[in-house]
């Protein structure tokens, strides 16, 4: 197996639902938070430029600037690529996708400067654009490269097929997907395969769920998993939430969860899933509580 030219933290602490969009953290709150991370081992920070409808970054950043000292200690990835509809981008009609050379360029250079930052560690490609076209997306990574103002590149929610052709122009270090026991596509449809093939690190948002694992619910779906998780959890003498992230962490492909927490004491927590060593049939187990079927 090649092997990848960036590494991660086990997980990645996930920004989405630290600012407008959940827990509205104050720079103080926000200061304990990373802190907390840090002193677990926890460095990596995933940011995108539409987070808080375009202002997470920037909340972050007024700590990056009280705190200069952490910007070395911490690895930055942050998105582009959706234009959301949003009183902070009255230019944007109707929610669309631009990966374009100028796009990408522009978005980049207002997330150094939201974040305070003279580089950004790794830039995803937050969604498939139907309109990319590689030739422009290479072009603007190579200028952001050379530049020094990007260090990495990587794409997210990208099928097999959009990540090779982009990987063929330029290399890509990243595919940050939806996986969970939730969410089972990228074990099925090639996507941690091609990532096991290229050395390239899968990322998985909502690792969780998003949250829905735990919440009471009529969906057979999650009433399997519920019951097959608690279960299992108890005998292991864990909680489900760290049993589910084992169940991640189990993959070949080494999955690095993106955790999306906003409570130190849950991210703490988290830390002992890497202690769970599940069996095979444990494994599939969860796989079957999810599918409802038969492993064929
Ligand atoms: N690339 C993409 O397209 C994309 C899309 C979505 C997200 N992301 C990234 O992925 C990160 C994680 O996504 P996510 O937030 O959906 O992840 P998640 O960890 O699956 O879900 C987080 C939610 O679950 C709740 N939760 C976590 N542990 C819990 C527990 N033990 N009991 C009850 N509730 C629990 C959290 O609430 P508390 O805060 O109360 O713990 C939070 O509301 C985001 O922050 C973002 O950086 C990327």
């Amino acid at each position: 197996m090649a092997t990848s030219p960036i590494s991660f933290s086990p997980f990645v602490i996930g920004t989405m639902r630290l600012g407008a969009w959940g827990a509205q953290m104050n720079t103080t709150q926000l200061e304990a938070f990373v802190e907390g991370c840090l002193d677990l081992g926890l460095n990596d920070f995933d940011h995108a430029d539409i987070y808080g409808h375009y202002t997470t970054e920037a909340e972050f950043g007024k700590l990056l600037k009280q705190r200069p000292d952490l910007r070395q200690k911490i690895q930055l990835t942050t998105k582009s690529g959706i234009k959301l509809v949003s009183d902070n981008r009255p230019d944007h009609h109707i929610k669309s996708y631009d990966s374009s050379k100028e796009h990408i360029i522009a978005s980049a250079e207002k997330s150094l400067n939201y974040l305070s930052t003279d580089h950004i560690d790794l830039l995803l490609i937050h969604r498939p654009d139907y309109l990319m076209d590689p030739h422009e997306i290479a072009e603007a990574f190579d200028q952001l490269r050379s530049s020094g103002k990007v260090l990495h590149f990587g794409v997210s929610n990208f099928t097999p097929a959009q990540f090779e052709l982009l990987h063929s122009f330029t290399p890509l270090v990243n595919n940050q997907i939806e996986a969970s026991i939730m969410h089972l596509n990228p074990f099925e449809d090639g996507t941690l395969l091609q990532c096991q093939k290229h050395g390239i690190k899968a990322t998985a948002w909502s690792p969780l769920g998003g949250g829905t694992i735990f919440q009471e619910s009529d969906d057979p779906k999650i009433l399997r998993i519920q019951s097959a998780g608690k279960a299992m959890a108890k005998k292991h003498g864990v909680q489900l939430d760290q049993l589910l992230m084992a169940w991640l962490l189990k993959h070949p492909a080494g999955i690095i969860p993106v955790l999306g927490t906003s409570k130190l004491e849950r991210v703490k927590d988290t830390m002992k899933a890497l202690d769970i060593q599940l069996s095979r049939e444990e494994w599939y187990t969860l796989w079957k509580a999810s599918t409802g079927e038969e492993i064929a």
